[in-house]
């Protein structure tokens, strides 16, 4: 097949808030995307999505299938924007879809949606201006994030608050740096697990992924914040997170957790790739974070591959079921 790859570049940029480009892909991605497509005989082009880029792009070639990994660029429904031109033009891509992408970088209204599918989900309230009434409901610790972000963007330790003055001080320290709501969730101790699933011909859940951070206590910080993410592995920082897939749970805590990523890759309307980001409470409540709708391929670093690789992928099978995956809807269509 004639492919091109869409990415977003992560940069070096020293005018830029730190966590500016956390979302992008390394040249490392992109680069083993590539190689892993050419390895099972496609012809491939990656192509920086940076405006006008893509637009002069496709009115000069034609291609079979899109590899979609950008999360695009401008406001709160970016990761849809490359796939709207895609629909537009009428070029296949893999992937979820224009909607499907902006409701799950969406995490407010990804909740409303598990709420009524009846899937746990932590309670929460929304603030878009800092100043509103504090649901009496919500018990501390509270969590405060983003709504419209990944990568834990604008979320590290101090985003856990204890009390209202902390609250708020940081719902509006959101609002007023990430230009968005702030959404505003009860905080769940317990194990952090991590479903991906992968369609190519049947729905395949694969072995969940924990996170332990049992042993990142001098760090400071105790879940998968930022500055987990984008340090994982720096011993001087204490940011040693360690890996267990499949994750340590008995059949049934396994059976209720796939069951519940399974049901939220339906609900929000995925297709060939999610990740759904989970915390197991003590009482073995499953709750539903978020689904990523396109996780990190990062062959050595993300999560999605570390959970097909135990499910005896190699990372080019990987990328090549998502390639399966899309062509095969597109031969149905
Ligand atoms: N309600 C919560 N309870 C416990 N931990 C949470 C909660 N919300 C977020 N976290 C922690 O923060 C991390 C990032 O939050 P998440 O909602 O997945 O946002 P992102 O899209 O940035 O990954 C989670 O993986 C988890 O470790
Ligand atoms: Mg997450």
């Amino acid at each position: 097949m004639k492919i091109a790859l869409t990415y977003n570049l992560k940069k070096k940029d020293d005018t830029k808030p730190a966590d500016y480009f956390s979302e992008y892909d390394s040249e490392e991605t992109i680069g083993s995307i590539v190689s892993a497509l050419k390895t099972k005989g496609h012809s491939v082009e990656a192509i920086d999505v940076e405006y006008p880029k893509l637009f002069s792009y496709f009115s000069k070639n034609s291609v079979d299938m899109v590899f979609n990994i950008a999360e695009g660029v401008r406001g709160k429904f970016r990761e849809s924007e490359v796939p709207a031109i895609l629909d537009y033009l009428n070029i296949p891509y893999t992937g979820s879809g224009t909607f499907s992408l902006a409701l799950a970088l969406n995490k407010a209204l990804t909740k409303k949606i598990l709420q009524a599918e009846n899937i746990p989900t932590p309670s929460f309230q929304v603030f878009s201006k800092g100043n509103e009434e504090l649901d009496c409901l919500l018990k501390f610790p509270l969590i405060v994030k983003p709504n419209c972000e990944g990568s834990a963007k604008g979320i590290n330790n101090t985003n856990v608050v204890h009390n209202r003055d902390d609250l708020f001080k940081k719902v509006r320290e959101i609002i007023l740096n990430y230009h968005q709501d702030a959404l505003v969730e009860e905080f769940i101790e317990g194990k952090e697990l991590t479903v991906g699933i992968l369609e190519n011909g049947k729905t395949r859940v694969l072995p969940i992924l924990e996170i332990d951070f049992s042993d990142c206590n001098s760090s400071g910080e105790y879940f998968y914040s930022w500055r987990m993410k984008e340090y994982q592995g720096d011993k001087n920082q204490g940011l040693v997170p360690s890996f267990h897939c499949p994750a340590r749970l008995d059949k049934e805590a396994e059976e209720l957790v796939k069951d519940v990523a399974l049901r939220t890759h339906r609900a929000v309307g995925c297709m060939d790739i999610s990740r759904t980001d989970i915390r197991l409470d003590k009482n073995n409540v499953p709750y539903v974070l978020e689904i990523n709708p396109l996780p990190g391929l990062d062959p050595k670093e993300s999560n999605f591959p570390l959970m097909a690789y135990a499910a005896g992928m190699k990372y080019e099978d990987l990328i090549e079921a998502i390639l399966l995956s899309a062509s095969e809807r597109k031969r149905l269509n």
